[in-house]
Parts: structure tokens; sequence; C-alpha cells
């Protein structure tokens, strides 16, 4: 996620500007740029790496002029390098921009203004804004209207902050799901992504929303809506954060802030892949021989995507650990494989290991990624990306969902392609998928109700996760979950597995949470939740089905979803119940012992 910071005022504005820059560093990044001006001259330096190295390289300190913009890209279009990195511009120049979200129609609007003879320099999804703002203003009467009229067009999430040379005395900033607040300081006006990166001169915060714009001079700020034109009139909030809480935009750790931002990093999943996934589904669609590889939590978003094309597609795939496949299956793979492997980081050493090994097989690689231009997007045949954003929290929360996410529209895809079902079917899934932020924001609902339950669960020293079917996945990642943050012993199993063993370790008490969406296995959960039951487990189960309350001694009531996106809804409680046991037992969830976020050596 990229992190965005305007200035205006008396200041000199590259100062106010790198500093905000460093605040905004956790949020992650590869390059950082800065706009700044005098009058109406404009200059912009910008590069790769990081913000100590750039300013002293590229002499950010040096920038005159009162007013700027500065950015710290993530990339999630065009590898991150010099040319990538923002502020982008329009051809003349004239009209500077920095953004943060995702253009999901940048590719058609890029060839429709190729064409009207507008030269790109970059990759990257933001240069099209400048440029449409620049063809619309041949046929509008002032900037403010060019603005409006090109914002229309663009599909998917932006926070933008504009700078347009003929207009010296102003900063245009605009918001649609991705996140941008205003500072309103004595004499000077900031917009920044996130509030750490102006709070050393002003507290005084506006919260636009989205489908908002505003134009900031020095002393003034006014806020419109997008679509009408119509002026907003704006609460100033004092805000009492530290530094420190600002980072975390008022929640306690990060885990918690990213458990709550996958509403919306699930709506960049999907704006972000409806271009790419038809191609990659075209490419890997005659291929039946699938392996999934990945570690850890990506493994489980491989399980999920095993029953998803199993399903959807008719494929049977086989799941491996990376760390096992590389010394188990290399030989057994050939050019009619195609392997897709899932990892965050895109850095984890088995995995990569395991994609080399697969290449030198001349298997196919389709890598689903979170870090653009991370060594598995560099190895693979194909990558399609997450756009999670940046996951600073160890445990990874959003960036499962975000996983689940791809592999459903990928599934869906190859159903299309390869016509293994029922084309209504396929319209309503994609249907229900676009809902699924808002399933998960009332899953989110369950916060407080968890942080209770968690009280009373909190000195149990071991824990079940049972489920069935794609129900399986989220049993383990809840129970993994639990563990790596609470450090509670924890087991995830499928439900038919119980009889063969595991009852044994059942006694009085103990948590058993059961994963039952309504589907083809609801009522074989309750003949094996029945059967815990016999044997003292305290029922802890999530269904959108409210007679499973009765045979539950908790019933966490879900939203009706498809069993086959239920992964997506159905691990969110899971991530804050072992979020709410973490804390209450004193561990920081941010930094769970002995892990680390990027497992890079085997
Ligand atoms: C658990 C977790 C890890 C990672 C695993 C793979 O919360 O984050 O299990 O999922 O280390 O990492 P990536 O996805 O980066 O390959």
């Amino acid at each position: 996620m990229c992190g965005i910071i305007g200035y205006i005022g008396d200041r000199k504005a590259c100062d106010v500007i790198v500093k905000g820059l460093k605040r905004l560093e956790y949020r992650g990044y590869d390059s950082a740029g800065i706009v700044t001006g005098d009058g109406e001259k404009l200059e912009i330096r910008k590069g790769a790496g990081r913000i100590d190295e750039l300013t002293k390289k590229l002499g950010f300190l040096e920038m005159k002029g009162n007013r700027g913009v500065g950015h710290t890209r993530w990339a999630t279009h065009g590898v991150p390098n010099d040319i990538n990195a923002h502020p982008q511009t329009d051809c003349t120049g004239r009209i500077v921009l920095a953004h943060n979200g995702i253009i999901e129609n940048f590719s058609e609007l890029k060839e429709e203004l190729i064409g009207k003879g507008h030269t790109f320099k970059s990759d990257t999804d933001t240069e099209v804004i400048a440029h449409l703002i620049e063809e619309e203003l041949k046929s509008s009467e002032n900037f403010e209207e060019a603005l409006r009229k090109a914002l229309r067009r663009l599909k998917g999430s932006f926070a933008l902050v504009i700078i347009y040379a003929d207009e010296p005395d102003r900063l245009y900033v605009v918001r649609k799901e991705s996140p941008l607040v205003l500072g309103i300081g004595n004499g000077e006006t900031f917009a920044a992504s996130d509030v750490p990166a102006f709070l050393e001169y002003t507290n005084r915060v506006v919260f636009l929303d989205d489908g908002e714009y505003a134009i900031l001079t020095k002393d003034s700020y006014v806020v419109k809506r997008l679509d009408t034109g119509e002026v907003v009139e704006k609460p100033v909030h004092e805000i009492s954060w530290t530094l420190d809480m600002a980072k975390k935009a008022g929640y306690p750790h990060f885990m918690l802030k990213e458990i709550y931002e996958q509403p919306r990093a699930i709506k960049d999943a999907i704006h972000g892949n409806r271009e790419a996934i038809r191609s990659v589904a075209e490419e890997i669609a005659s291929y039946d021989r699938v392996i999934f590889v990945a570690m850890g939590t990506s493994y489980h978003a491989a399980l999920a995507g095993k029953y998803l094309l199993q399903r959807l597609a008719r494929k049977i795939p086989i799941v491996e650990e990376a760390s096992e496949f590389r010394y188990e299956f290399g030989d057994l793979v050939d050019d009619r494989t195609l392997i897709i492997a899932i990892t965050q980081s895109g850095e984890t050493a088995d995995t990569l290991a395991a994609i080399k090994l697969a290449k030198s097989r001349g298997a196919k690689v389709l890598a689903i990624v979170n870090v653009v231009g991370s060594m598995a997007t560099r190895i693979a045949d194909l990558t399609l990306y997450t756009h999670a954003g940046p996951e600073i929290g160890v445990a990874a929360t959003k960036t499962y969902t975000t996983q689940l996410t791809v592999l459903t529209m990928l599934a869906i895809e190859l159903a299309k392609v390869l016509k293994t079902a029922d084309e209504g079917y396929l319209e309503k899934l994609e249907g229900q998928l676009a809902k699924v932020p808002e399933m998960v924001e009332l899953a989110l609902k369950h916060d407080e109700p968890l942080r209770e339950l968690a009280e009373s669960l909190k000195d149990r020293r071991d824990f079940f996760y049972i489920g069935r079917g794609i129900g399986v996945p989220t049993a383990l990642e809840g129970a993994l979950k639990l563990k790596e943050i609470s450090y509670i012993h924890a087991e995830g199993l499928s439900a038919g597995e119980l009889k063969h063993g595991p009852l044994a370790l059942l006694e009085d008490g103990v948590p058993v949470v059961a994963i039952n969406p309504t589907g083809k296995v609801f009522d074989k959960m309750i003949s094996n939740i029945e059967e815990a039951r016999a044997r003292g487990a305290r029922m802890i189960s999530l269904s959108d089905r409210e007679d499973m309350a009765k045979v539950s001694d908790v019933f966490i009531e879900m939203p009706e979803v498809d069993e086959l996106l239920s992964p997506i809804v159905y691990v969110v409680p899971l991530q804050l119940l072992a979020y709410h046991l973490a804390v209450m037992r004193g561990n920081d969830p941010d930094k769970p012992r002995n892990l680390a976020k990027s497992v890079t050596v085997e």
C-alpha cells in the first residue's frame, strides 16, 4: 500500500514531505518520489530505494517551493524502478500526481489515450490518470471540471494528491476506496494516507469519505462530491493519538488493523485481477496435472484452491508443502505439469526452491504473490497478484483472504474456459464474490462477542478446529493462527478424522471450533459435532444455519454465502479469536516468538 503526503503552506515543502515519508515508511515501500513547486515551476525527483538513501542521492532536501507531494510506492503495476516511482505526469509535465490504489480499467484507457497521441513513460496504472485529465482539459472550462470528468471514467480504487502547475496556490486531493485524510494547520494544509505523516504539525483532521475530493490552499479547504460537485460540510476532529497509535490508525496492533482492512483488500484483489485472470486461465486450462506448492498459511490457501479447482474446473490437483515437494516430487514433474505456487512474500526459500526445480523439469509455473517484483514473480512463467498491500503483522490475515479471492476468481474463470460448470451458477458465484467484502464486514461485527468468548477460554491448553470439505482449510488456518500468536496448542482437522484417533483427546470443556456453512457436508458435520459433544467438548460453531445453535455452546452466526466462498468469510472470526486470546495472554500478536514474516532460509 502506497503512502502519500501533500503539503501547502509557508514552510519548505521538501522538509515536511521527507519527514512525512519517513513517518509512512512502516507501511512498506520499494521506491519514493517528491514533487515541489515554486510558483508555476515544478520539480520532480524520484527513484527506487529507501528514503534515507534517496534523500542523499537525489537531494530531496534541496528542493524548492512551499507546496509539494511525496509518495512511497508499493508496486502493483510495473516493477519497482525509478521510472515507475511516483509522482507521475501527463505529456506536458504540468499535471503531476501521486496515487494509492489500483486502476482496474487502465489498459483500455491507456490504449485509448495512446490512440489520441499521448506518450507514456512508465508501466504504472497511475500515469493513465494524469493523461486522462490532460485529455479532458481540452474540452473543459477549468481544471476542476476536467478532473471530475476524468475521475468518473476510472474504475477501481484511488487516493490522489494532484498538483497543476497553472494553479500554484492549490492542491487537489481525491478519495475513492483508498485512505486519505486532511490535516488542518494554521496557514498550512496537509493531505496524507495516514495521520502520522503530519501529526507533528497538526492534530486537527478531516476524514474524507469515498467519492469525495477537496481543493486545498494554505488557508482553506473545500470538500466536494465527485458525482455532483456539491460542497460537503466536513467536521474537523481533534485527535489525541500518539504517533505509534496513529501508525496503526488507532488500532492497538497491526494485526487487528490488517484484519479490519480485509474488506478493502478483497475488493482490491477483485479489481486488480479482473483483466489478468482471463488470459492466465486460458494459458493454463489445458494442464491436467496441477500441483499446488506453498507453506504455512499460503499452504492452507492452496488446500482451498484444490477444492475450488475440483468443484468448478473438474481438475484433481495435488497440494504439497513446498518443503516436501522439493525432495519428493521433483522428478515426477515434466512439461505437462502446471505448478501453482502461492506465496505472500514471494521470497519463501522452500517455495522458491520448488519453483526452480519445477522450472528445471520444464513445468509451467503460475505464482500467486503479494509482493510485486519479488523473486517468485521473477522466476515464475505467470503471476497473479493478491493486491493485499503490505502486511506488517507476522501472522498472515489479509494476505490469506486475498489469496483465497484470487484462487476463487481463477477457478471460476477456468470453469468458464473449460465449460465444466453451469454458466448460471458461475455468474451467481461471481455476483456473490463481489459481495464478499460486505460479508466480511458482517463477520467483523463479532469482534466484541469474540473478545468476551476469549476471556472464558484464555486458560485452556488445547483447542480443536474441525471442518469438512472446503471447511477443512479454514479449520487448519484457524488452528495455525491460534498456535502462532497465542502459543496455545491447537489442532485443525477434517471432522471425519475425529473418530480415527483425536476423539480420545476430548474431555470436559475442551473447546472445539466447528466450521459448518450450508453445503454438501452440512449434515455430516452435525454428526461429528454430536460425537464431540458427547465427549464433553465445548462446541463453538460458525454457521449460517440457525439450527446449528441447538448443537452448540457458542453459536457464531455467519452471513449466507455459497460454501465455495465460505473460506474467505469464515476465517475472519477465527483470526479475531486468536488475536484476542494472544492479547489476553500478554503476547504481542504482531511479533510472535520464534517466527519471522518471511522465511528466507530452508
Ligand atoms: C502464518 C504465516 C506463515 C506464512 C508462511 C509462508 O501466519 O504467515 O505460515 O504463510 O511462512 O509465507 P509466504 O506466503 O510469504 O510464502
